[in-house]
């Protein structure tokens, strides 16, 4: 897979001193709170988000929902799709949405306009990522690990045409693999 890759932007040690960061910050702002739904958004979140409630030192929940907007393509197709929500689940609660990349924002603005709707008591958003040059919806994450370039980026739960979700580093794809 690290042939398929212009660079590595972000390493393993790198992301998981952030993760650790991030999971204290977590764990201080819940410490006196109704306890916390973690909801994953899968498929792109997953490796974020099992790191990540490993580093919150409180009790919590998790839950997982379903949302994409790509396919096989590099650029969001816009029409958001959310598979499986969990309505009852979340109704007055503190929820902690964990998500990989907000590029566009428009998957996140959808899912926190539905939430809101469904009468969560609190809402934060969780990136590991955020490529803010390119924001369509008006979105702004309440956590961010890092922010990135304007490039397609794979790899710690992230694909390409669901391809190197496995791989351990967060790299650049040459632009050749997607024919860009
Ligand atoms: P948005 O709706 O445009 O904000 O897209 C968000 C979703 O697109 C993320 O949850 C990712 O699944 C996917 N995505 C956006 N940029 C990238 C990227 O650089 N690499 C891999 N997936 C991406
Ligand atoms: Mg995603």
């Amino acid at each position: 897979m690290l042939n398929d890759m212009a660079c590595i932007l972000l390493t393993r040690d790198e992301i998981a001193k952030r993760v650790a960061e991030i999971g204290g910050e977590l764990s201080a702002l819940y410490q006196n709170e109704e306890r916390p739904i973690f909801l994953c958004v899968l498929k792109g979140s997953v490796v974020f988000f099992a790191d990540l409630i490993r580093a919150v030192d409180l009790p919590i929940d998790i839950e997982f929902m379903s949302a994409s907007s790509y396919g096989a393509a590099t650029v969001s197709s816009g029409e958001v799709k959310v598979v499986s929500a969990l309505d009852e689940k979340i109704r007055g609660r503190n929820v902690v949405l964990v998500e990989d990349i907000i590029d566009s924002g428009r998957t996140i603005a959808y899912i926190k306009s539905d939430m809101l709707k469904k009468g969560v008591k609190s809402l934060k958003v969780v990136t590991l990522l955020d490529k803010p040059s390119r924001r369509e919806a008006d979105v702004t994450p309440d956590i961010s690990g890092f922010e990135v370039p304007d490039e397609f980026v794979v790899g710690y739960g992230l694909d390409y045409d669901q391809k190197y979700r496995n791989f351990p580093d967060i790299g650049i794809l040459k632009p050749e693999i997607y024919g860009g």
